[in-house]
């Protein structure tokens, strides 16, 4: 048995769990978590207001950990190590997980494992498939990234495609915000375009068929927005044909960056966005179309949790990296640190 305390709070989520790195099934491998969202205090301002999501994590952190071991009946003597997200993120949120993570780590004499983020979301397919192996490509859509990676292995990734300006789980914000449906959005609009028309309003595909499998949804924002102000469409089209095109582009961006890899295990979606069923259905589409099988977790952990961090804790732990107490909270770590910037890249529509 390894088991390893993860801590989340890089957004709007407080998160804590204990991992059994050992255990053969998801099941077996998550011995207890819990989350707290912080959905109601930032739905005034329609967004994460970053201040409050700090404050809510100091108060909501300590005793949730204290929660979490009593509901696996473990304490902190019994952990192998204190995993804990070190960014990228909110900084403020991020430096209150992390240094939670150290005092329990220095308390209980315990390595500490400052986890990117991101490699949680990358690894959370291992988690929930334990015979997922290396190399897979990994489509990342969170609220906050949108990018095509090739997992070579622990630590090891290949940035073959990014954003040039918004991330998908922005744009399906922005357009929910667009549309009145609140926050947090993604969710808000994929029930919405249930009821909907796709091929009612006619929107833009951008990037769609160019060479590098870059992303763009600055341009699909701006005609939805353009749709909402024409008055002349029901809602539920509009939350449909930008679901839609966003979905065709994702499907054309992968199916480049699948070819342009080297030979994988299987197609993996991860991220907030991945939680989206009409893109698992598409994803799992292109996935048969190409030989693969998709590999996406449940949307519980595709959308931000501490089952992932603890999970990458556990496989870094058992590859013998640990950190030192005084790892930084990073806001920005990218995991492919090599990757070219890309033309265009931060030029919004
Ligand atoms: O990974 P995540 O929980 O937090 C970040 O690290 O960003 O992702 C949150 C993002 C938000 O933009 C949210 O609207 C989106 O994931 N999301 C969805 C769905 N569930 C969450 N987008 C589309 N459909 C969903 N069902
Ligand atoms: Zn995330």
């Amino acid at each position: 048995m390894a088991l390893i305390l993860g801590i989340e709070s890089s957004c709007d989520e407080t998160a804590v769990a204990v991992i059994d790195g050992a255990g053969a099934t998801l099941a077996a491998r998550i011995v207890a978590q819990r989350i707290a969202s912080q959905d109601d205090a930032h739905r005034p301002y329609g967004g994460v207001v970053p201040e409050i999501a700090a404050r809510a994590h100091a108060e909501t952190l300590a005793p949730m950990v204290g929660a979490v071991l009593a509901d696996a009946g473990l304490s902190l003597a019994d952990m192998d190590a204190i995993a804990a997200t070190a960014g990228p993120g909110l900084i403020g949120g991020v430096m209150v997980g992390l240094v939670t993570g150290k005092a329990l780590a220095m308390a209980a004499d315990k390595p500490l494992i400052a986890v990117n983020h991101l490699e949680g979301h990358a690894l959370s397919a291992r988690l929930a498939d334990p015979a997922l192996r290396y190399p897979y490509l990994l489509l990342l859509a969170s609220g906050g990234h949108c990018q095509i990676l090739e997992v070579c292995g622990l630590g090891q990734y290949r940035r073959l495609a990014t954003t040039i300006d918004d991330a998908l789980g922005e744009a399906f914000d922005k357009t929910a915000k667009i549309l009145g449906l609140g926050f947090p959005g993604g969710p808000a609009v994929e029930r919405l375009a249930r009821s909907g028309d796709p091929r009612a309003v006619p929107l833009p595909r951008p990037l769609m068929g160019s060479p590098e499998p870059h992303f763009s949804f600055a341009g699909l924002k701006s005609a939805v927005m353009r749709a909402k102000q024409a008055g002349i469409h029901v809602d539920a089209d509009i939350a449909a044909a930008f679901q839609q095109a966003a979905i065709d582009c994702v499907i054309d961006r992968t199916r480049r960056a699948l070819a342009a890899s080297g030979p994988v295990t299987a197609l993996v979606v991860a991220g907030g966005v991945a939680a989206n069923g009409a893109l698992r259905s598409a994803l799992a589409a292109l996935a048969e179309e190409c030989g693969l099988t998709l590999v996406a977790p449940p949307p519980a952990l595709c959308t931000d949790n501490a089952a992932m961090i603890g999970w990458a804790g556990a496989e870094r732990f058992a590859a013998g990296l640990t950190d030192s107490l005084d790892a930084l909270a990073r806001p920005r770590w990218p995991l492919d640190p090599d990757a070219e910037p890309v033309r265009g890249a931060g030029v919004k529509a």
